[in-house]
């Protein structure tokens, strides 16, 4: 089975539905409160689950009522949980966020045990070395993800988001990124969507093998040594688009961790059909 090591945060997401996300200065009320396991390395171990992988989680949760219901979805999800660690005197990583109508959402993150994640909790855990495919983000801290790129065995994937002022220390030791058009702008220094020959040049330049750009009801674009393609999204009915690009990088961590090279079509194709489908069901997993 294709081992998957995720190193991120775990969230619990205060979730709630509103006509529209107000503006600076504005208040607007919104539906009922719901609280939802959430958090992007979370959210990617459970989707890499679902896609039939088998998934070590490293992590921080508080030690708290919400660290623990966070520890049991993940294992109740079926993911190895040996290297989630509470952490005293903390509260849990809590995410608040506004689905709107349309499905669109806005986030705001409060850290909490996330921030505590250390260069060495992940030294210690060997899933890091061991794993087909080491995934992280970007909601824990710098030094942690560092020591995930740098001690890797496998393939390292990184879903810059939300995208670090430490990102340029990151860059040499990917083998795939994974960014939405916002995040690739910020990460490439750019105003406008740049062309796919400039993200090619750009990657080659920075040592990256592959670079995946998710675009939501588009699809997704692949760029990487010796291919380009953009792959279509099927059309449907969003409800909420949360964790649409978690499902996306669990699923894509499987299929290359399946065979232990960089993305094809076929590989994004099966993300994008799993980022389609999470944007189907109302929460973040
Ligand atoms: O990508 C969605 C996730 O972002 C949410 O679950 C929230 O916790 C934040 O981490």
């Amino acid at each position: 089975m294709p081992s998957i090591c995720v190193v991120g945060s775990v969230n619990l997401d205060l979730v709630m539905i509103v006509d529209r996300v107000p503006e600076v200065g504005e208040t607007v009320l919104g539906g009922d409160l719901e609280r939802i396991p959430g958090g992007k390395g979370g959210n990617q171990a459970v989707a890499a689950v679902r896609s039939g992988g088998d998934v070590y989680m490293v992590g921080r949760v508080g030690e708290d009522e919400a660290g623990r219901v966070l520890r049991r979805s993940l294992e109740d999800a079926g993911v190895n949980t040996d290297r989630v660690l509470e952490t005293p005197g903390c509260n849990s990583g809590t995410a608040l966020i506004a689905v709107q109508a349309d499905g669109d959402n806005a986030i705001v993150v409060s850290p909490g045990a996330n921030a505590r994640l250390s260069a060495q909790d992940v030294r210690e855990s060997a899933m890091v070395a061991n794993a087909d495919v080491v995934l992280a983000q970007a909601e824990v801290p710098r030094e942690a993800v560092l020591t995930a790129a740098s001690t890797c065995g496998g393939l390292f994937v990184w879903n810059v988001a939300p995208v670090p002022s430490w990102t340029a220390d990151l860059l040499p030791f990917v083998d795939v990124l994974v960014v939405n058009e916002p995040e690739l702008r910020a990460v490439m220094g750019s105003t406008t969507m740049p062309p796919t020959g400039e993200i090619a040049k750009w990657s080659a330049a920075s040592g990256i093998a592959a670079v995946v750009v998710t675009l939501g009801s588009e699809g997704a674009l692949l760029v990487s040594e010796g291919e380009v393609a953009q792959i279509p999204a099927p059309a449907v009915n969003v409800v909420d688009t949360t964790g649409a690009g978690d499902a996306f990088c669990g699923a894509l961590a499987v299929r290359l961790a399946a065979h232990r090279a960089i993305p094809t079509v076929a590989d994004v194709q099966f993300a994008v059909a799993a980022g389609t489908a999470a944007t189907q069901v109302r929460g973040a997993r």
